[in-house]
């Protein structure tokens, strides 16, 4: 594919290109060169506080990067490559540039399934910081039009294959915590470990107490995925002015999934949401979505994109 070369190529000159992943878009970058790291934080606009995921080939490669206790590994040999993001200690000699850890000692680190990720990783031979594809705070792209209208301008290329998979951002573990719900449920990746993201667990090593404070969610407590106008959610009727992205039971102006399926809504949830932005309505009313599985994800975007901005 010449997109491959042609984007192997920018990355090895120290620029970013967009690729889609099998979750959402990501602006990619090689991870051992601060310049070019700073190039994603200038094209998003996005505060350096905020740690990038790092992208590589496979556990070998990610091995070299961050230390692996017994849990992560298993973790990493059932669910990679696929949607699994996992928070481990950075290694010293990783090569890793220090903006994409933000200054911690831990780095968020994953091997995605998608075949455009994954050709660029071979091709550039780099390991890829890779936030999602869209401005700071805004919605996160599923497909390349999404990238073109949020970084118009600020990327020299955009790999379009097609609309992504699951549409959510991955699930970002660390040690038997879910920092961010995302394609892989609680239940699929604890199964019988009770529920939610701050679930307590006997098994598998916890972060120390206070550890996660600070580093558990940075860039998750801000309003992110913010359309330019309101956000209601639970809404099961139509409301004057407003669109409403339906599910089920609910029809609404579009719908993420009729027959009620949270896979196909969380495929489509972003899609909708710069839909309905774009739309001329003044608001956006959503119907609600079951917390199970995906839904967790999906509910997760939704409460903070309805976040009150001032
Ligand atoms: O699906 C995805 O994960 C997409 C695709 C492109 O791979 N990437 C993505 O990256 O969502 P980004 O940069 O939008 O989200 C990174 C998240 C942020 O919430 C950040 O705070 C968290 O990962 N993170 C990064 N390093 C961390 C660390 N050392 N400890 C805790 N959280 C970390
Ligand atoms: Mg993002």
């Amino acid at each position: 594919m010449a997109a491959i070369a042609e984007a192997a190529a920018l990355i090895r000159a120290g620029e970013c290109v967009a690729v889609p992943t099998e979750t959402v878009y990501g602006l990619a970058a090689d991870a051992t060169e601060s310049r070019a790291v700073a190039g994603i934080y200038a094209a998003k606009g996005r505060p350096s506080f905020n740690p990038l995921i790092v992208h590589v080939p496979d556990l070998a490669a990610a091995e070299r990067i961050a230390v692996f206790d017994d849990a992560a590994r298993a973790l990493a040999t059932r669910f990679w490559p696929g949607p699994l993001t996992l928070v481990l200690p950075v290694r010293a000699d990783a090569g890793i540039a220090s903006l994409v850890t933000a200054g911690l000692d831990t780095i968020a680190i994953r091997v995605p399934r998608h075949r455009a990720m994954q050709a660029l990783l071979e091709a550039s031979g780099k390991p890829l910081a890779a936030p999602s594809a869209n401005a700071s705070g805004g919605i996160s792209p599923t497909r390349a039009a999404h990238v073109a209208k949020s970084l118009a301008g600020r990327i020299p290329l955009v790999i379009d294959d097609g609309a992504t998979p699951a549409g959510v951002e991955s699930t970002i573990v660390m040690g038997s915590t879910i920092l961010r719900p995302g394609p892989l449920s609680q239940e699929a990746l604890f199964p019988g470990e009770g529920r939610g993201p701050a679930a307590e667990s006997e098994s598998g090593p916890r972060p120390s107490p206070g550890k996660g404070e600070g580093v558990a969610a940075p860039g998750q407590l801000d309003s992110h995925y913010a359309p330019s106008k309101p956000v209601r959610l639970n809404v099961t009727g139509v409301t004057a002015g407003a669109y409403l992205i339906g599910f089920g039971a609910v029809s609404g102006d579009e719908t993420l999934s009729a027959g009620g399926d949270l896979t196909e809504a969380a495929a489509n949830l972003f899609d909708a949401l710069h839909r309905a932005d774009a739309s001329a309505a003044s608001a956006i009313a959503v119907a609600p979505i079951p917390e199970t599985g995906i839904g967790a994800a999906i509910n997760d975007r939704l409460r903070r994109a309805a976040f009150p901005r001032g």
